[in-house]
């Protein structure tokens, strides 16, 4: 097993970019002209044709670059060998809610683990033009400006960002107490509907942190790439290292990391936490 060198990093990189590029083009088009949307099963769980499209045009990229990859999208499930050492990880539109109803904040994510690990990732924000790219050992940028983490290192002073998965009216485990929680010791968490810009968010240093449960491989690829890369820290809830298929992911700037994964071992709504923050 050879782990892909800077050059073969940096082609993959600039396969990944074209793909983003024309899949946020196409999104483009599509914003406030969706004529049907359909509801995969959960309520609330879209698909349009924009997610179509996007997929499409990524594949189309993919194929003509790197034929024997397999790649993963949200769409349309595992395509291609399993014997590579490589993975594609793709999300046509993160976002969906959002983008039908025009509501500005939505992305392209195209992640690529190797070995099972992410070593490179692109998300691109079509609407207000930001490119974001990383590798491993090349660095996080934004519009090709290296980005960084911000230098927050205290909870009180933190802002963060998180995000409700579509079972959340079928589970106690549904995020819910921990949003409380930690809105009580930040200065505000935000629900930005989309997790790879959450995570370009954490990378450039907009907000401090982002958690999130019932994610998928797809929605954070590329985003844990950027994270580490802009000189983050990415794992599980507790702290060890990141499960990429568990669900869950703790996103921060490093210094808070510690602190909000103490914070959120302290909720646990299945056993019936209590604030201890409300009177009662
Ligand atoms: C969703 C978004 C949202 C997150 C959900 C995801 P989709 O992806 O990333 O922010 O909270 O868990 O499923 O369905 O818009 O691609
Ligand atoms: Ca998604
Ligand atoms: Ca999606």
């Amino acid at each position: 097993m050879h782990l892909p060198t800077s050059t073969q990093l940096q082609n993959l990189l600039d396969i990944a970019t074209e793909a983003a590029l024309a899949a946020g083009a196409i999104l483009q088009t599509y914003l406030g002209k969706l004529e049907e949307i359909e509801e995969k099963g959960r309520p609330g769980d879209l698909l349009t044709a924009a997610d179509k499209a996007s997929e499409v045009a990524i594949l189309d990229v993919l194929r003509r670059h790197v034929p024997d990859q397999p790649i993963l999208t949200e769409e349309s499930g595992q395509l291609g060998t399993t014997e590579s050492e490589y993975l594609w990880a793709i999300d046509p539109l993160d976002g969906t809610t959002n983008f039908a109803h025009q509501y500005p904040f939505f992305a392209v994510s195209i992640g690529l683990l190797f070995a099972g690990i992410p070593c490179m990732g692109v998300i691109f924000d079509p609407f207000h033009n930001e490119l974001y790219r990383a590798a491993k050992g090349l660095g996080a940028t934004k519009n090709r400006h290296p980005i960084r983490v911000s230098q927050t290192t205290e909870l009180n002073k933190s802002l963060l960002v998180t995000g409700f998965a579509y079972d959340r009216r079928e589970t106690a485990d549904n995020n819910y107490a921990e949003f409380c929680h930690l809105t009580h010791l930040t200065q505000g968490v935000r629900r930005s509907g989309s997790a790879s810009l959450d995570l370009a968010g954490v990378a450039m240093g907009r907000v401090d942190g982002y958690w999130e449960r019932g994610i998928s491989i797809w929605d954070i690829a590329a985003g844990v790439v950027l994270v580490e890369e802009a000189g983050g820290k990415v794992t599980a809830y507790d702290g060890s290292p990141l499960q990429l298929r568990s669900g869950r992911i703790l996103a921060t700037n490093g210094y808070i990391h510690d602190s909000i994964s103490t914070e959120l071992g302290r909720v646990s709504p299945l056993t019936g936490w209590e604030n201890p923050l409300v009177k009662r």
